[in-house]
């Protein structure tokens, strides 16, 4: 595949999220997830302290930007908008692939100006799993290659995409997937900053997380179905190409996944810090997704249309973001963001019986009676 058409994929993307519906036609059910009221919550809404850790470092929001894009010059405002606002807000923030700078060093800068904006904040690279093997139509990312991804924007943090739903429905996706677990367990042993496994629409499952933490992986983010569905998004490339088997390949799976509430509660087995992204539209969802265990939350689409529009629009949707997560903190009785993973939460609907017919019977139960079994355990 040549540079270019990696370049011209990056703006594709962009456009086609913000010109299209891309979303999965069926939620991420955060309905079904239900904070326990607390009628005398005994908490001040402005002191609720929303700050949280993730891998060694303190950030002022449990919030992450997720890897959305870069690869292309047009679309450098987007990362410098992001940017600006983790700097300002003390926000994780990941960039999109960086396949295309690697390829091409020209489009460095759209992926290095998250650096330079946001000096101090925590920022993860990303790279691909299918490009750590070998591809009928390329060479696997050499560890000089991935280091260079790191290197680029001084990150914390290595984000390693899985997307083979994504790569199925691309015109000229690499379909290869046998041997990514080894070159992931390779490269975490290798590379000197810690990996976050992510998943990018169909979710990560009890028996995935625990492979992923034997692969080595720092964190894992859930990223569930249920939100911006990438199958959607190539659907749409590929109708512009004409070329219809990926297009019914794509509109077929858009719904394919984990939903990302069920996703937190699978991979919590594995004992790893989560990042639940995917469908996370409100500071609801946030509190509910804390809830179920996750330490960041991650948002994609609605910080794309923020930063394609401006900077104001991004702090816009922080501050209406965080306004909506502290009422919900309230309301739970929770001060802080580590108490938020402790309050009562009654799951229902589609994803309790999913869950049940898992084997997450006790865990649901245990959720559900948190504080009557700190008063009477
Ligand atoms: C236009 C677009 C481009 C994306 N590019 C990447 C990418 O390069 N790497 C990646 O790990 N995830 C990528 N994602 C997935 C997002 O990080 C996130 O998992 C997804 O958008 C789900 O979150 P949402 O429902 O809040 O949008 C992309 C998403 C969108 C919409």
């Amino acid at each position: 595949m040549t540079d270019e058409v990696v370049k011209q994929r990056k703006i594709e993307h962009v456009k086609l999220a913000l010109e299209q519906d891309v979303s999965a036609p069926q939620q991420a059910s955060w309905s079904d997830i239900r904070l326990v009221h607390q009628a005398l919550p005994e908490v001040d809404l402005d002191d609720i302290d929303i700050s949280t850790s993730f891998l060694g470092h303190r950030l002022r929001y449990p919030l992450f930007i997720s890897s959305l894009t870069g690869g292309h010059p047009d679309i450098t405002h987007i990362n410098r908008n992001l940017a600006r606002a983790a700097e300002e807000y003390g926000l994780a923030l990941g960039v999109g692939s960086q396949r295309a700078a690697i390829v091409n060093p020209d489009v460095a800068g759209s992926f290095a100006v998250t650096r330079e904006m946001a000096p101090s904040a925590f920022l993860l690279a990303n790279v691909g799993a299918p490009q750590l093997i070998p591809q009928e139509r390329h060479a696997p990312f050499t560890l000089e290659q991935v280091e260079r991804a790191v290197q680029m924007i001084g990150a914390n943090a290595l984000a390693v995409h899985l997307n083979s739903l994504q790569e199925a429905a691309q015109p000229e996706g690499d379909r290869r997937a046998l041997g990514e677990q080894k070159a992931l367990a390779a490269l975490v042993s290798q590379l000197h900053v810690p990996v976050v496994a992510k998943e990018t629409g169909a979710g990560i499952c009890r028996e995935q997380a625990l492979l992923l933490r034997s692969c080595g992986v720092a964190a894992i983010d859930v990223g569930g179905a249920g939100g911006s569905s990438m199958s959607a998004l190539e659907a749409a490339r590929s109708q512009l190409r004409g070329d219809q088997q990926t297009q019914a390949i794509g509109q077929l799976y858009r719904d394919w996944g984990i939903p990302t509430p069920i996703a937190v509660v699978e991979a919590h087995v594995a004992d790893l810090p989560l990042i639940a992204t995917g469908g996370v539209r409100t500071g609801l969802d946030v509190a509910r997704a804390l809830a179920l265990g996750a330490t960041l939350v991650g948002l994609g689409f609605p910080f794309l249309k923020a930063a394609s529009e401006s900077y104001e629009k991004v702090c816009e949707l922080l501050e209406r973001i965080t306004r909506e997560l502290k009422v919900a903190m309230q309301l739970s009785g929770a001060a802080t963001s580590a108490q938020m993973r402790s309050v009562d939460v009654v799951v229902l609907g589609e994803t309790r019986e999913w869950l049940m017919l898992r084997g997450f019977e006790e865990d649901l139960k245990a959720m559900a009676r948190r504080r009557w079994q700190r008063m009477h355990g």
